[in-house]
């Protein structure tokens, strides 16, 4: 079948197999490998993307289902200038290791402070609780989306 939108935004189209998940498309397909692929039944978090504006588990979604959407991946929140205030802040606070889990943690950190900048320590604890890291425990990550607050307040 073939599916047609927009990621990144530039104009994306595929020819895939009904079953393929969005996850697999974006990284085999459109060759975007920065969203990773764990546990792939929506547990761990790290192939969330940013569907339409809300972050989604590219692994539960079909690309099919995704036809016509705009999509953002970890590369689409890259600027040219340099790290973005939320990248900036995870450096500070050396709030990866491995980095398997950042493309997730990043996405979902976005939404959640595009959305409500004013997120308190509690709230985002309780939306990062979807995604899971292995090795650098949450503190530092925590500490990082609070202080990257003040960039998207801003906005
Ligand atoms: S790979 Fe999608 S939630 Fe784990
Ligand atoms: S940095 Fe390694 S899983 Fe999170």
């Amino acid at each position: 079948m073939k599916v047609a939108f927009e990621v990144n935004g530039k104009s994306a189209e595929a020819e895939v197999e009904p079953r393929l998940s969005l996850a697999d498309c974006l990284r085999h397909t459109l060759r975007l490998t920065g969203t990773h692929v764990g546990c792939e039944h929506g547990v761990c978090g790290a192939c969330t993307v940013i569907v339409d504006g809300a972050a989604v588990r590219s692994c539960l979604m079909l690309a099919v289902q995704a036809d016509g959407t705009k999509i953002v991946t970890i590369e689409g929140l890259n600027q040219p200038e340099g790290l973005t205030p939320l990248q900036t802040a995870f450096r500070k606070h050396h709030a990866l290791q491995c980095g398997f889990c950042t493309p997730g943690m990043l996405t979902t950190a976005h939404v959640l402070l595009s959305e409500e900048p004013d997120a308190d320590a509690g709230r985002v604890r309780e939306v990062l609780s979807g995604n899971l890291c292995r090795c650098t425990g949450y503190i530092p990550i925590v500490e990082a989306v609070l202080e990257a607050r003040a960039a998207y307040r801003k906005k």
